[in-house]
């Protein structure tokens, strides 16, 4: 089966009234199965998504379908409680992750039950959890010698009109599954085993439905979305593009990666009043079918010469090399490709960039008595 790296990991309803938002340009979420068949949707996936492994967990997932996305800051004292933090969050996601309470065989019932209950009796829907640090987190907790170079602040882009409440953040927690409550229970949990030590920030919810026949994920636009994005089924990819490699510069990220999350309203008011052959040249491809312009079929070969000058897949892929912003450093793959973007991009008259932040994706927790940022303490 081939798999497919989600650029647009997730496609969200809500923000501003007559918006849509996206949570775009980071994680590499893989979303699609190509010419899979029907069967190869979420339904036929297993119940549980394991958390142990070399690289987290909701990276290269097949994509489910809720996302609660939070972010938080650290109000503890430093590196100590930094480190307390992750290893009950560790704890907490292997439990969680496995479909399983929070609670303790016999609690006290003087206290606050320690799970909030609303999962019981739920699948686990494959819930995945996934960690990331913010480059503000490092000083914080005297730990600024480890920042890794890739974690570089975003740049400001033209046009971008963030929300320093709804941007940035010291961690994040990415939770996915195919239940929406389950995803919510989560970051719930999480948000409550961190109370003192973390606040949380902003948080962004989101969904994405998959097509009964396996298809391309259409975003909110209405247009096929993750066409172009390289198969997660090919490792040397994966290696180059997306985890961080021994020698890349800090050691300690080795087999993580790194996200780019951004909000992204879009107007849809303007947009559900275009004509569909302007709706179609924004993207330089046809609505049903996803073609490019000058192709009849989904796939078909990008010929440049076809494609409006302005229009959206020839402004993020110019055909003048490779074209990866699949998050092995952001500085060389996301930044570039959006800076190109924010200065021509037809879809700039439908959008809105309103939030945007930059995160290390923690290496994964290979062992049972491991734990979430271990080699950032350790090494
Ligand atoms: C609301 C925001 C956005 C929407 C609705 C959107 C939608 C699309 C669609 C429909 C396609 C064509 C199908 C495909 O190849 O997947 C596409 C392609 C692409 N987009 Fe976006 N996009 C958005 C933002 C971004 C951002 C922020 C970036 C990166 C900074 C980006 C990078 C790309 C790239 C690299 C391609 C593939 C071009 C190619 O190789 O043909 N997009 N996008």
């Amino acid at each position: 089966m081939s798999r497919r790296l989600s650029r647009k990991q997730l496609l969200i309803a809500g923000g501003a009234a007559g918006a849509a938002a996206a949570v775009g340009g980071g994680i590499v979420h893989e979303s699609r199965s190509g010419a899979a068949p029907a069967s190869a949707g979420a339904s036929a996936q297993p119940p549980t998504v394991p958390f142990h492994g070399v690289h987290q967990a909701g990276i290269l997932t097949p994509a489910q379908s809720d996302l609660r996305f939070a972010a938080f800051d650290f109000i503890g004292s430093g590196k100590e409680d930094l480190h307390d933090l992750l290893r009950a969050w560790t704890r907490a996601a292997a439990t969680l992750t496995a479909g399983r309470s929070l609670a303790p065989p016999h609690e006290d019932p003087a206290k606050p039950p320690t799970d909030t209950g609303e999962t019981a009796g739920l699948a686990p829907a494959r819930l995945t959890l996934t960690f990331g640090l913010g480059p503000t987190l490092f000083e914080k907790v005297g730990l600024g010698s480890k920042r890794p170079p890739q974690l570089a602040d975003i740049p400001h882009f033209p046009f971008d009109e963030l929300d320093p409440d709804n941007s940035y953040g010291d961690l994040c927690v990415q939770a996915c599954a195919d239940d929406p409550q389950v995803a919510f229970h989560a970051v719930r949990a999480l948000t409550r085993i961190g109370f003192g030590t973390v606040a949380l920030r902003w948080i962004q919810s989101g969904f994405l439905s998959v097509p009964k026949d396996g298809d391309t994920k259409r975003n909110l636009m209405g247009f096929k979305d993750g066409t172009a994005n390289p198969s997660t089924t090919d490792a040397a990819m994966m290696k180059s593009n997306v985890w961080a490699n021994t020698g890349d510069g800090q050691d300690w990220m080795a087999n993580g990666s790194y996200l780019v999350s951004r909000k992204i309203e879009i107007h849809i008011e303007v947009w559900d009043s275009s004509a569909e052959s302007e709706q179609e040249g924004v993207f330089g491809r046809h609505k049903a079918s996803g073609a490019p312009f000058g192709g009849t079929k989904e796939f078909d070969t990008v010929h440049i010469s076809d494609i409006p000058a302005m229009a959206h897949i020839r402004r993020a892929n110019p055909r003048q090399g490779e074209v990866t912003e699949r998050e092995r450093d952001p500085r060389a793959q996301f930044v570039p490709i959006q800076a190109r973007l924010a200065a021509k991009d037809r879809l700039n008259e439908y959008i809105q960039h309103v939030s945007s932040a930059v995160w290390a994706v923690l290496p994964g927790v290979e062992t049972h008595d491991g734990y979430l940022g271990q080699t950032l303490f350790e090494t």
